[in-house]
């Protein structure tokens, strides 16, 4: 594999390539002709109106669904089927509320994992997550953002190769979000796996993504079908400085893309 950053990259961590990538829900033409090569250990945050496909875009690349054209690489391998390389994150945490959090967590280890290594991994994310003290309360007893850390690792559980998340940090406070996402770039200093990001957030994206990939529909339609309309690399290193001029006019040219002109 030819890398062409000097970033640390985790060794597991592996390219993402969608080579004529289309989706169809019935007559629905969600997707189509979806190009994207995001580079092993990059962190990419994919934009786009609500409803023009990032969801379903994330489902094909961890292999919840099976695209209806083109395919999904990971590494040299094709995706088909639920994709044991990739490590999945939604908007709500999806914990199971019978069950502690370290059981939760647990739930994403990769089958076949034994006990006690399982265990010290747990041990170690929860630490990670800054979970350790809330190992053992049920998800009612913990905050939101608690819940998303502890969804968080669980992603992380199974060392993917491929970290994708859905808008994980939607449904929270500011402050927890600021709070969040700097978790995740501390995740991803120790762990740099390749991360999909899937925000509504442009300022989230400009913060923690290497490049940005703008999703859109072509024409007017909210039907019509969507594919990629740019992919943006951001300027300089994190942590970046939300009033660095190249920021700014990042900032400004994809607020235009999507249709807010502030
Ligand atoms: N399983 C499915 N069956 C039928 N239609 C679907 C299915 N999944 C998604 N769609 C449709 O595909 C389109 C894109 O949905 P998707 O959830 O990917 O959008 P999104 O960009 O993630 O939106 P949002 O920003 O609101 O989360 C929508 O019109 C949705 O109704
Ligand atoms: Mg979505």
């Amino acid at each position: 594999m030819t890398l062409t950053s000097s970033r640390p990259v985790a060794e597991s961590a592996l390219d993402v390539h969608l080579s004529g990538v289309g989706q169809r829900f019935g007559t629905h033409q969600v997707l189509t002709d979806v190009d994207l090569t995001v580079p092993a250990g990059e962190i990419v945050s994919i934009l786009g109106p609500s409803g023009c496909g990032k969801s379903t875009l994330l489902r094909a690349v961890a292999g919840l669904d099976s695209p209806t054209n083109g395919n999904v690489t990971i590494g040299e391998q094709p995706v088909s089927g639920l994709d044991p390389r990739c490590g999945v994150g939604f908007q709500e945490p999806r914990l199971l509320p019978w069950r502690t959090v370290r059981a939760n967590v647990e739930l994403g280890l990769p089958r076949g994992t034994a006990k006690s290594d399982g265990a010290t991994r747990v041990t170690e994310l929860l630490r990670l997550v800054g979970l350790t003290s809330h190992a053992n309360n049920r998800p009612r007893e913990i905050s939101g953002g608690m819940a998303q850390r502890a969804s968080l690792a669980r992603a992380l559980a199974r060392r993917p190769s491929v970290l994708l998340l859905d808008e994980p940090f939607g449904a929270l406070d500011a402050l927890t979000r600021l709070n969040m996402q700097e978790l995740l770039l501390h995740v991803h200093a120790a762990h740099p796996s390749t991360v999909l990001l899937v925000t509504h957030d442009v300022d989230e994206a400009l913060r923690l993504s290497d490049r940005i990939v703008m999703l859109g529909r072509d024409g007017d339609s909210p039907t019509a079908p969507a594919s990629v309309t740019g992919i943006h690399e951001v300027p300089g290193d994190r942590p970046r400085q939300d009033d660095d001029p190249e920021i700014l006019a990042l900032r400004h040219r994809l607020l235009a893309q999507l249709g807010v002109h502030a």
